[in-house]
């Protein structure tokens, strides 16, 4: 039998049961009945401090990820991200993109590229893409008219490809903020479950 798939999913989203953390449950929770386990990070319960773009972390070549001076929850993060075969991406668009606190996290991926002084650009550690990625976004706007101005799911599906995961799919919720807990809905709930059952399966 196969060893089940490990999903791990980042959140984020500013408020606890919000509709992006919501729809990530239901993957989650579809996942975890066709097998998976899974583990669910919120950033904002993480202490996570700004990139200082010092870049001591891209100069070593080699596919570890390199080492930040920065002594926080960041290289938990990533060990949890190296042991699992999937990732779920998440979070609100707000002023047009992923938040503050996405926006951080991924700034801190810069440890995934080598890139030494005098190179000209960062170079991927690990440009083959082993591991799958669920992308989740939201907006106040219609989904379309979101996707169009906004680039939330460009910069997720950037950090997936850092963190060596292929995107396979992706949920954008739009008209998300119409009340203060808007319930999700029921095409949303079932193509998330149908992400979530796409996700426990093994390549
Ligand atoms: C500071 C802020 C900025 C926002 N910017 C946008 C935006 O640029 N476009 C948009 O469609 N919605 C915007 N929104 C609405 C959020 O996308 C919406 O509240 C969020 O998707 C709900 O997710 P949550 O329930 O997980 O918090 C913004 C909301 C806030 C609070």
């Amino acid at each position: 039998m196969d060893t089940p798939v490990n999903i791990l999913a980042i959140v984020g989203s500013y408020r606890k049961a919000g509709i992006i953390e919501r729809a990530v449950d239901e993957i989650l929770s579809a996942a975890g009945k066709a097998g998976a386990v899974t583990r669910k990070i919120t950033l904002i319960d993480k202490n996570l401090a700004f990139c200082t773009n010092c870049r001591s972390c891209t100069q070593v070549a080699g596919d570890h990820f390199g080492v930040c001076v920065l002594d926080d929850d960041m290289t938990s993060l990533l060990q949890e991200v190296n042991h699992a075969d999937a990732i779920i991406l998440a979070s609100p668009m707000n002023a047009g993109t992923v938040t503050a606190v996405m926006k951080t996290f991924i700034e801190r991926l810069v440890c995934t590229a080598y890139w030494p002084w005098g190179a000209p650009g960062p170079k991927a550690r690990r440009p083959e893409k082993s591991k799958r990625a669920v992308l989740v976004a939201s907006s106040a706007a219609p989904g379309i008219i979101a996707r169009l101005t906004g680039d939330v799911t460009k910069r997720l599906e950037s950090a997936a490809n850092m963190l060596g995961a292929k995107t396979i799919g992706t949920l954008f919720i739009g008209l998300a903020a119409q009340q203060q807990h808007q319930e999700l809905s029921k095409r949303i709930i079932i193509k998330a479950r149908k992400l979530g059952q796409k996700l426990a399966v093994h390549n």
